[in-house]
């Protein structure tokens, strides 16, 4: 592609099928990759929209200042607009969003505003109600107010929901989108119920907004906060159509957080906590419907902006979303932490004397017996003492000593297997390109567990 301007850049973006992600369940799951827009988010098309309608309102003149509140990336994609069209830019976002976010509305020029997130709405230090006070406050200010301007669904009506239509070629099943101001998901939900009235429109909400308790019994519970940014309200914003609306999936923010983690590193998609969100909803849709449908959703921001919240480990830890659970690591983890060793082995033919020796001399209890290469089975020390308490022969071979219950795992499973193992008292082999390499014992496995456990403790 070839561009005049940036602008022509924005919408067009590609749909891809998930291959891992609800691979389980009998639906197909397309993603709209809206971070691959200019300004990195599904929210160019509604910027672009907002700027060329107040344009030809007479709303916004040269030299003028746009004014929102935004979490960031409606920001972003009016930056983009401002810079091209020579526009100022001023932002007013609560404090929970990323620094990446703010930061990247800096880059462009914009001056950021900072306000508290635990205040009511109508609150005058909300983000809400310190846009609005600058928009009034500064001449040839033009306030955005995505909240509530009907450009923001009308862009999505325009544009990503007859793309939608044509990539699929309209089969399409369902639509779910993470619902923050309500504009994809009424735009969106408008167009397709215009082609074919039973596509089940789906708005993913995060745990403490206020869209599923409203959708569900017309009441507004109270809001609470959540952790994950982009979606969900605690209040109804007029771009929010719940008449296109069929259904509200409650996410919590360990699913948003999780299905982002699982589509960057399983998908290729490089996308954040509301996307992660929006696949939550479409998975339990899947399974719920349990038969082959079309289901599409959208990728609305990329990762790059919550490199230090969901993709950062150790904030996911603080924060409570990631578990260090031991069993959770592999064979390979296991082995990693344990002192190397030489494997030793036996074969049949070795005498009851010199396996004792070789127990001995390498301080251990038991060892793989291996015929032409291949285990046979395990001599350990209490066959080897029962016999010589019983005989007395020790230069008998081992041969009629050999146990042959044992366990075979490899390097990549989960160590939660061994335990499964070693309850039923077999000796664990490690194998590894067709050969055995290493006996795992309880003594091994239990090291393991408490050092992890330990390591997770100190850095609680
Ligand atoms: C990251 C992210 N996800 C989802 C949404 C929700 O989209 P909409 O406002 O169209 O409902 C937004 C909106 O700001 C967003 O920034």
């Amino acid at each position: 592609m070839l561009a005049n301007s940036v602008i022509e850049t924005v919408g067009n973006t590609p749909m891809v099928k998930l291959n891992r992600i609800g691979s389980h369940t009998k639906a197909n799951i397309y993603a709209k990759l809206e971070y691959m827009n200019p300004g990195g988010s599904v929210k160019d098309r509604v910027a672009f929209q907002i700027v060329e309608d107040a344009e030809r309102e007479g709303l916004l003149r040269p030299g003028g200042t746009i004014v929102e509140a935004t979490s960031g990336n409606t920001g972003m994609g009016l930056a983009l607009a401002a810079a091209l069209r020579g526009y100022k830019c001023v932002f007013v976002m609560p404090d929970k969003m990323s620094e990446e976010k703010i930061k990247a509305l800096r880059a462009f020029g914009a001056r950021v505003v900072v306000t508290p997130t635990n205040v009511e709405p109508d609150d005058p230090r909300s983000y809400y109600c310190v846009s609005k006070r600058i928009a009034d406050e500064t001449p040839g200010a033009f306030y955005a107010n995505q909240y509530h301007n009907q450009s923001n669904p009308k862009a999505h009506y325009r544009t990503t929901g007859p793309e939608i239509w044509r990539q699929l070629d309209g089969k399409v099943d369902a639509f779910v989108s993470a619902a923050g101001t309500g504009g994809t998901i009424s735009g969106v939900g408008k167009y397709l119920k215009e082609q074919r009235n039973d596509i089940h429109v789906v708005a993913a909400d995060p745990i403490g907004s206020v869209y599923y308790d409203y959708f569900n019994t017309g009441r507004m519970p109270p809001a609470y906060s959540y952790t994950v940014e982009g979606f969900g309200e605690d209040f109804l914003p007029t771009t929010m159509h719940f008449d296109v609306v069929d259904e509200v999936v409650r996410v919590t923010d360990a699913e948003c957080f999780e299905y982002a983690r699982r589509l960057v590193r399983e998908e290729g998609i490089y996308t954040g906590g509301s996307s992660g969100g929006a696949v939550a909803a479409c998975v339990k849709l899947a399974e719920r419907l349990d038969r082959e449908v079309n289901i599409v959703t959208i990728m609305c921001d990329s990762a790059s902006r919550y490199l230090s919240k969901v993709f950062d480990d150790e904030w996911m830890r603080q924060n409570g979303f990631l578990r260090d659970d031991p069993m959770e690591g592999t064979v390979a983890d296991l082995l990693s932490v344990r002192d190397p060793s030489k494997l030793q082995t036996a074969t049949p033919d070795d005498s009851v004397r010199s396996v004792i020796e070789k127990l001995k001399q390498f301080g251990i209890s038991q060892l793989p017996v291996l015929v032409d290469g291949r285990v046979h089975g395990i001599i350990n020390e209490r066959d080897l003492l029962d016999h010589l308490i019983r005989s007395g022969d020790a230069l008998m071979p081992i041969r009629d000593l050999v146990e042959t219950r044992f366990a075979i795992v490899e390097l990549r499973n989960k160590v939660s297997l061994l335990s499964q193992f070693f309850a039923q008292d077999l000796t664990v082999l490690v194998m590894d390109g067709g050969r055995i390499i290493e006996i795992v014992t309880k003594i091994d496995f239990i090291a393991y567990v408490s050092s992890t456990s330990a390591r997770a403790q100190k850095r609680r």
